[in-house]
């Protein structure tokens, strides 16, 4: 690791678009499959890791949910997520906000108990401040997106925000409109995939219909001037993952990745790690590819981290806190 790829690594950062699902390592999720039971078409972290080529998000998914099927107890939600919380430590995370999509394991007779107390048990033992991020499926209807309100219900108080993912293409923010106005209604912050493989229109509808926070990916916003403006005017975050657009062939390389345009057009860009081991990368190596393929400043690096706080789910006094750790990580 060069000198200044260490220090990308031990400033104090954020990751807020990461999913819980596809955070396993092949190692981790094999070992989940050998002590459920649980017969994989791979039989080796190698024969995983060949099978990581996604001709899009569609390819993607296809996996991931398959993959889904080693978590079923409660045990193994805390562990995966446990496991998260350690290597997101020695990547130089301090905050993280973790989506997890109840659906997939509800749809396999798992109790949601199961799932929510062994993800929040482990942010219970660790000393990153983590963020539970409940998560539906886009390409389900929104009466499903309801049902998985009612049965987080419990633990409401306990839950950071709600987000959405899945499949994007043909199922526009529109389509759960009346959704995001009641986890609104209930006090939740929102957020939602939206200008991944969909069109600029869809983040238009994002801010406008759902009226969510922040978006997450959102770089097809950079087609339509207008709507970029709009984003830096009214200060609304991208969560980007760039090497997660990279390998789902969002981007044709990172050199064309819109990320450096958008923050000089002064959005609030950030970069997280969305599947790590699925895309190659955690947030230092997303940092650290972008830094080379779009020769980024030190200064824009610093921006990036900077707005991971300023984009955070956090309290004002938690902000002031962790910013006052990055400026002085970052003079050190
Ligand atoms: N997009 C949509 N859904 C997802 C993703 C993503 O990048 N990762 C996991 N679920
Ligand atoms: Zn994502």
């Amino acid at each position: 690791m060069t000198p200044d790829e260490a220090f990308i690594r031990d400033l104090p950062k954020t990751d807020l678009h990461m999913h819980l699902e596809g955070s396993m390592e092949p190692e981790t999720m094999l070992e989940m499959a050998r002590r459920n039971g649980i017969g994989l078409r791979w039989g080796s972290p190698e024969a995983l890791r060949a099978a990581y080529e996604f001709e899009g998000l569609s390819s993607f998914l296809d996996l991931y949910f398959e993959a889904c099927r080693v978590l079923q107890s409660e045990r193994d939600f805390h562990d995966v997520t446990a496991a998260y919380l350690r290597r997101a430590r020695q990547d130089g995370v301090i905050h993280a906000e973790i989506f997890f999509g109840p659906q997939t394991f509800l749809d396999r007779n798992i109790p949601i108990a199961a799932m929510m107390d062994g993800i929040l048990g482990a942010f219970g033992e660790t000393d990153i401040s983590a963020g539970l991020l409940v998560s539906v499926h886009r390409h389900r209807s929104e009466a499903e997106a309801f049902e998985v309100l009612r049965l987080t219900e419990p633990w409401a108080d306990r839950v950071l925000g709600i987000g959405m993912g899945g499949a994007e293409l043909g199922n526009p923010p529109s389509k759960f409109v009346d959704f995001f106005a009641a986890c609104r209604a209930a006090g939740f912050r929102t957020t939602v995939h939206a200008g991944e493989e969909g069109p600029p229109a869809y983040v238009r509808e994002a801010i406008d219909l759902l009226r969510v926070s922040r978006i997450d990916h959102g770089v097809a916003a950079a087609q339509d001037p207008a709507l970029v403006a709009d984003l830096a005017a009214r200060g609304i975050p991208l969560t980007v993952c760039p090497l997660s657009n990279l390998r789902l062939k969002v981007v044709d390389s990172l050199a064309a990745h819109p990320l450096k345009a958008l923050l000089d057009a002064g959005v609030c860009v950030t970069v997280n790690s969305d599947d790590p081991p699925y895309f190659g990368g955690w947030v230092t190596e997303n940092l650290v590819a972008c830094r080379q393929a779009l020769g980024l400043s030190r200064g824009d690096i610093l921006r990036l981290v900077r707005n991971g706080f300023a984009a955070a789910f956090m309290s004002d006094a938690e902000r002031a806190t962790a910013l006052e750790r990055l400026d002085a990580a970052a003079k050190s």
